[in-house]
């Protein structure tokens, strides 16, 4: 457990299922004061607020669309209204489909870029506008994946709003040091949430995903949840720029295992 978290405000996006919800009660359990926003997810989000405050914390949720602008603006301005903060920040909403890229439509990858680069874009300068302005010496953490690294063959649009998150997060940990603002990124390998859901139903897809991960299971939402409450609490005081892989080791050339290569 993290006392530091004790009373942070912590904004989640896309934050009523999978790694979202994870990380939203692990913050809860951590008396931190969590506000979820969520996309269409009206009945989930009641019951993480449940579980949050059978934990003896306190959470509230906002509707909204990260892509807009105003949507995020409004996000923000619920959470200093409702709990008088803004201390971390977490871009987590974020989509994907399967596309060959020479069928990949101007439509679809604008979808997929406007979600999850320009929507943490959005996210990132709204809370650091705030935190400026406050003095605030925030945590922002946003989401990437280790597919910001490793190349995806039908998933160019999400590698690239990765790999393009990867770059703003550490450019913008370098522009707001000096404010003592820390801006860093996690990237998961493969997680049993929603995202997942119909590829981990098929066993075939399901054993091909395991061959990539070196230490042999796809992991747990909470298992990313947990870096997130490390990074966002004091333990994590000079770290800045960093992405946290948490991946089972996928980033590690598995394939060069038992002497292979
Ligand atoms: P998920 O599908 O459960 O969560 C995505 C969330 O984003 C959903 O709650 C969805 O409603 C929300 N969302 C989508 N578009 C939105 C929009 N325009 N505005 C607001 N919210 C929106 O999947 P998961 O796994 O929890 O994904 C969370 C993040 O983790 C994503 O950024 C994803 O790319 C990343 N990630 C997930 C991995 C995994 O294996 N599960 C691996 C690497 C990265």
């Amino acid at each position: 457990m993290y006392p530091s978290l004790e009373g942070k405000v912590v904004l989640i996006t896309g934050g009523a299922t999978g790694l979202g919800k994870a990380m939203a009660e692990r913050f809860g359990a951590e008396k931190a004061k969590v506000v979820i926003n969520y996309f269409n997810e009206e009945q989930e989000v009641q019951g993480i607020i449940e579980t949050i405050e059978k934990a003896g914390g306190i959470a509230s949720a906002i509707q909204g669309d990260v892509t807009k602008e105003e949507d995020i603006k409004g996000i923000i301005a619920h959470t200093i209204k409702t709990f008088d903060s803004l201390d971390v920040m977490i871009n987590n909403a974020g989509i994907e489909n399967e596309v060959p890229s020479e069928e990949l439509t101007l439509e679809d990858w604008n979808k997929v870029i406007s979600t999850n680069l320009t929507g943490q874009f959005l996210g990132c300068r709204e809370a650091i506008d705030y935190m400026l302005e406050n003095k605030i010496k925030g945590s922002i953490i946003n989401m990437s994946s280790v597919h910001q690294e490793i190349p995806w063959p039908h998933f160019v649009h999400y590698a690239a709003s990765k790999g393009g998150v990867k770059l703003m997060t550490e450019t913008l940990a370098l522009e707001f040091a000096p404010h003592g603002i820390r801006v860093n990124c996690i990237a998961p390998g493969a997680i049993d949430t929603p995202i997942n859901a119909e590829k981990f139903s098929d066993p075939e897809l399901k054993k091909g995903v395991l061959e990539l991960i070196p230490m042999g299971y796809i992991g747990k939402p909470e298992e990313i949840a947990a870096c997130a409450v490390w990074l966002a609490s004091k333990e994590a005081s000079y770290v800045t720029g960093l992405t946290l892989y948490a991946d089972g080791g996928m980033t590690q050339y598995p394939g060069f295992q038992a002497g292979k290569g």
